[in-house]
């Protein structure tokens, strides 16, 4: 074994008795070697909770990456900062963004990373930004900008960003980590606003090589189009993935369609899901 992940925040909850679900991700990975990584870090309502609730103390977590700058994602990392000592915390530049989304009652909901970056660094965070890919520790990388290639990942048309109200926020600092290992590679999702394929072909590209073993975390298919859907599940099917763990934003459609397209790979990645590779 080379990495444990274990989901830690997610919508839903598996079988381990008093864990607390929200609408928001983070994943733990620990290396066999080296020190643990947090990526992202939920809304900031269960971390801290699951954590211990799952033996993990959080201030022995001293990195952190946020996969983008979404409230879902980013505002657990206060509370975690506020647990005592300095972290540094790897993203992209624009994750500090105001955002939107447009309800279609016309209503707007603030949905950017919730603390300031001064709140932040006070609190003792050392922000690593870079919009690259990147090696961030051995066998750990993160994928950096994906670029928007497949013409039917067409995201999520509600989202926009603040100063930019008629043009859709494609969410550019979306990134996903890349976990090396014994069996292939593992990509952990946060939101994957950049699509499931861009970022399997981008990842591949990167890499050099195209053995995925296992993709966690976020897919983003249940805010898509039933095209984007139909057209995600056609493409996956030449990739040969044996582990599925999709959860968070995927929703309950998105899944129950991926179970029944991929039986044996797919995995609902609850709070207390874990995956060895
Ligand atoms: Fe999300
Ligand atoms: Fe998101």
């Amino acid at each position: 074994m080379n990495f444990r992940i274990t989901i830690i925040c997610d919508n839903s909850v598996g079988p381990i008795s008093g864990t607390l679900g929200e609408h928001g991700l983070a994943v733990l990975v620990e290396p066999a070697r080296g020190e643990p990584f947090l990526f992202d870090t939920g809304q900031g309502a269960t971390l801290l909770h699951n954590l211990r609730r799952m033996n993990r103390d959080p201030a022995a977590i001293d990195k952190v990456i946020i996969s983008h700058g979404h409230y879902d994602h980013s505002g657990g990392l206060l509370p975690l900062l506020q647990t005592g000592r300095p972290r540094r915390v790897f993203g992209h530049p624009g994750i500090f963004a105001g955002r939107y989304r447009l309800k279609d009652n016309g209503e707007r909901i603030e949905i950017g990373i919730p603390h300031s970056r001064d709140t932040l660094e006070e609190a003792g965070a050392v922000f690593d930004l870079s919009p690259a890919f990147r090696e961030i520790a051995p066998g750990m990388f993160m994928t950096g900008e994906v670029p928007r290639t497949t013409p039917f990942e067409k995201g999520d048309r509600e989202l926009f960003r603040n100063g930019c109200e008629r043009e859709p926020d494609d969410t550019p600092d979306d990134q996903s980590l890349v976990l090396a290992t014994e069996k292939g590679l593992v990509i952990i999702l946060g939101c994957c606003h950049s699509g499931l394929i861009n970022t399997l072909e981008h990842t591949a590209k990167a890499m050099g090589r195209r053995d995925v073993y296992a993709v966690v975390g976020g897919t983003h298919l249940g805010f898509c189009g039933r095209e984007q859907l139909d057209q995600t599940v056609a493409a996956l099917k030449g990739w040969g993935i044996s582990r599925l763990a999709a959860g968070h934003c995927t929703g309950f459609a998105a899944s129950a369609r991926l179970w029944r397209e991929f039986p044996s790979a797919f995995q609902p990645a609850q709070v207390g899901y874990t995956l060895e590779a």
